[in-house]
């Protein structure tokens, strides 16, 4: 099975998990793998060292998203592509695994639109709109870096960085990423690695879904959740046969995710 697995930033806080490695570890061997990842803490973190503070935006629909400009952009690229994916990197050379990182950029992989004006509401409740800045949307992904990678025996691990017109980086949700690359890459599932056990509706964990299902539930799902079954969604709709939602903080998580025990499974 050809899997694209987005491990979230809630999961790299404190270091990327151990037993979460070991298995991609051991899966590899079976299956091809291809990492994406998260990391805003991480870029929050730095930014706010660097002395840059961070400003965040909410949409009229309650979606919080990075004000970013410039100097933001420059600073998430850095903490992206050279803090956490170069972690992911040196934990999975520890469980064994050739991995190389690459982001949007590199090899154009991703190509991003930027998002012009962003409607945002203040904190009274007024609607307004500011500039979208270095913020984008994955217009198309170029997977002819990442398959010359997966035929010489690396597994690839991509940051949600694009390019976008003008040769310029963009921030981008690492979901919509991962589901923009399972859908490039032909893959067979989505799975998306998080703090959580899966999607949980009136305090119950939903095991199985369509996507028709998953799309009407969508408005009384939570941000964070929210954006992970809207990826799926989009993947699914894109051919992937299914999507995977599961808590990484388990004893070999994605080997069970796999076999759809404890975990959204949408398809
Ligand atoms: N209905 C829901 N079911 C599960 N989690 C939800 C739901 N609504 C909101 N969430 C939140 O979504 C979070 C996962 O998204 P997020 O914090 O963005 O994680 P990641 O860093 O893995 O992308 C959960 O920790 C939870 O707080
Ligand atoms: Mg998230």
């Amino acid at each position: 099975m050809k899997i694209v697995l987005k491990i979230g930033g809630s999961l790299l806080k404190g270091g990327v998990p151990g037993p979460l490695v070991r298995d991609v570890a051991l899966l590899s061997g079976r299956h091809s793998l291809i990492l994406v990842h998260g990391g805003g803490d991480v870029v929050t973190d730095l930014a706010t060292r660097l002395g840059k503070e961070q400003r965040f935006l909410v949409s009229p629909g309650g979606i919080r998203s990075r004000y970013t400009d410039r100097e933001t952009a420059e600073i998430y690229t850095m903490a992206m592509t050279g803090k956490v994916a170069k972690n992911l990197v040196l934990a999975l050379r520890e469980a064994g695994v050739r991995a190389v990182s690459v982001s949007g950029l590199d090899g154009s992989l991703i190509l991003g639109r930027r998002k012009k004006k962003l409607v945002v509401v203040d904190e009274r409740g007024r609607k307004m709109l500011v500039e979208g800045g270095y913020t984008g949307k994955v217009e198309s992904v170029d997977a002819t870096l990442i398959d010359a990678l997966r035929s010489t025996g690396y597994m690839p691990v991509v940051s949600p960085v694009a390019v976008g017109e003008g040769s310029i980086p963009l921030n981008i949700d690492g979901d919509r990423a991962a589901s923009a690359i399972a859908v490039a890459t032909d893959a067979d599932a989505l799975a998306f690695a998080t703090d959580v056990d899966g999607l949980m509706m009136e305090g119950k964990l939903v095991e199985a879904l369509s996507s028709e299902e998953a799309k009407k539930l969508l408005p009384r799902v939570g941000f964070g959740m929210q954006k992970k079954v809207m990826a799926s969604v989009e993947a699914l709709e894109g051919g992937v046969r299914e999507a995977l939602i599961f808590s990484g903080r388990s004893d070999a998580p994605l080997s069970r995710a796999v076999e759809h025990a404890r975990c959204t499974v949408i398809s």
